[in-house]
């Protein structure tokens, strides 16, 4: 039987709930992994492998141990320019959200992100993804949001398209045209909303450039009533949603959501028991986002212990973003996640594989190694996989395999 690669010597952390029911991390020891046509083809304890299988290569982990390739489900990576100096005022005392008010914030690289080309925008994107590549992902959301004009949001999403000739990675891309009002539209926010609506979605969605449509449901974002306008013009281009649901105050976006069954609903800091309770009902995912609790120096924890109670899948990404979350390792955010939200290593390693992969509407194919599903994996130099959550500041990649395709760690 034809079989590209197989893997030996090796331990698999497959998370796939079915591998070993009760074990978090769905561990198989001295495991063999076949490929064929960039699908997994067969995995399981080595002295079980068929013999029908003729592999044309044969890899000797020697002792290494393979997690599904990582995925980072939420992401800002495409942007000009950066915030180090709103950095600074925070350190001084001055909120992010005064700064946003006070005309900087996400307008400041909106300004920077319009002036750019698409060139550029593609070049200074293609070394951030090349670091999150690096630390083995091979799956990763990217947003516009920084452009905020039908132009300018559509470049965005054509920079992030652009990017998947670069790297062995997929890219899902969304549209958050819905992200901040530009200055343009300044006291005459329900015509923003409009030409959201009505011209950037369809035109998105027309071209094939978003997966997916995104909102700011904040104070100093966009009215739950806006947000809901946005929805249901995703809905009527069949887009699925996402939502930055309650980052800086509880504005019942996670309960928003839910209701439009949204894939996931992301950040999560203010959201209520009857929110938690929504998102488990309409099995959205509960996204985290430790970088930008950790940046902005925040007290509110995300509702955890709600969240695992409820059985609301919970993911871990990055965020990385020039103002909240300047962020390219996806390893730092499972440290992350560990110490500042108490997850466990096998909850935060779950959460940057098969949870993410549901967030991005991807769980069938994505996220977890399994025969049939892609053979996107991570393959790491350590004793268990508990490591990958415990270092921080190091990368134990030895080398990562994108739909059947390896490469070295970059
Ligand atoms: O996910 N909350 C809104 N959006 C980003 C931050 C964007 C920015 O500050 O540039 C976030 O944290
Ligand atoms: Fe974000």
């Amino acid at each position: 039987m034809s079989c590209e690669s197989l893997w030996i010597n090796v331990g698999l952390a497959t998370f796939d709930p079915r591998a070993l029911p009760g074990d978090p991390y769905g561990i198989i020891e001295d495991a063999a992994l076949a490929v064929d046509q960039g699908r997994i083809l067969w995995l399981g304890p080595r002295a079980e492998l068929p013999v029908k299988f003729q592999p044309r290569l044969v890899h000797d982990g020697k002792g290494a141990w393979i997690t599904p390739g990582l995925v980072d489900c939420h992401t800002h990576l495409v942007y000009a320019g950066n915030r180090a100096n709103e950095f600074e005022a925070r350190l001084e005392g001055i909120s992010y959200a005064e700064i946003a008010r006070a005309g900087g914030g996400i307008a400041a690289t909106v300004a920077a992100t319009r002036r750019a080309s698409l060139d550029e925008l593609v070049s200074s994107s293609s070394a951030r993804l090349a670091r999150l590549v690096a630390e083995g992902v091979t799956t990763i959301e990217i947003k516009s949001g920084y452009g905020l004009t039908s132009a300018s949001e559509l470049q965005m999403l054509r920079a992030a398209r652009a990017l998947a000739a670069l790297y062995p990675v997929h890219i899902t891309t969304t549209l958050l045209a819905a992200h901040a009002l530009p200055a343009e539209f300044e006291g005459r926010p329900e015509d923003y909303v409009s030409l959201v609506c009505d011209e950037m979605i369809p035109d998105a969605a027309r071209l094939g450039l978003a997966d997916a449509v995104d909102a700011f449901c904040e104070t100093i974002g966009f009215s739950e009533a806006q947000t809901a306008r946005v929805f249901d013009a995703a809905r009527r281009f069949r887009l699925p949603v996402k939502l930055h649901a309650d980052q800086l105050s509880d504005g019942q976006g996670a309960a928003l959501a839910a209701r439009f069954g949204a894939l996931s609903a992301d950040h999560l800091e203010y959201t209520s028991a009857a929110g938690v309770a929504a998102l488990a009902k309409a099995k959205t995912v509960a996204v985290l986002l430790p970088g930008a609790f950790y940046f902005l120096r925040e007290k509110q924890l995300p509702p955890i212990d709600a969240l695992r109670r409820e059985g609301v899948p919970i993911a871990v990404a990055t965020d990385c973003n020039p103002g909240s979350s300047p962020c390219t390792s996806l390893l730092l955010m499972l440290n992350m996640a560990c110490t500042l939200f108490r997850l466990t290593p096998a909850e935060a390693l779950a959460g940057a594989t098969r949870s993410a992969a549901l967030a991005l509407g991807l769980g069938h194919c994505k996220g977890r190694l399994a025969p049939g599903w892609d053979a996107d994996l991570a393959i790491w130099q350590v004793g268990h996989p508990r490591e990958l959550c415990y270092a921080f500041g190091s990368n134990p990649l030895i080398e990562s395999v994108y739909a059947g395709q390896a490469h070295g760690p970059g």
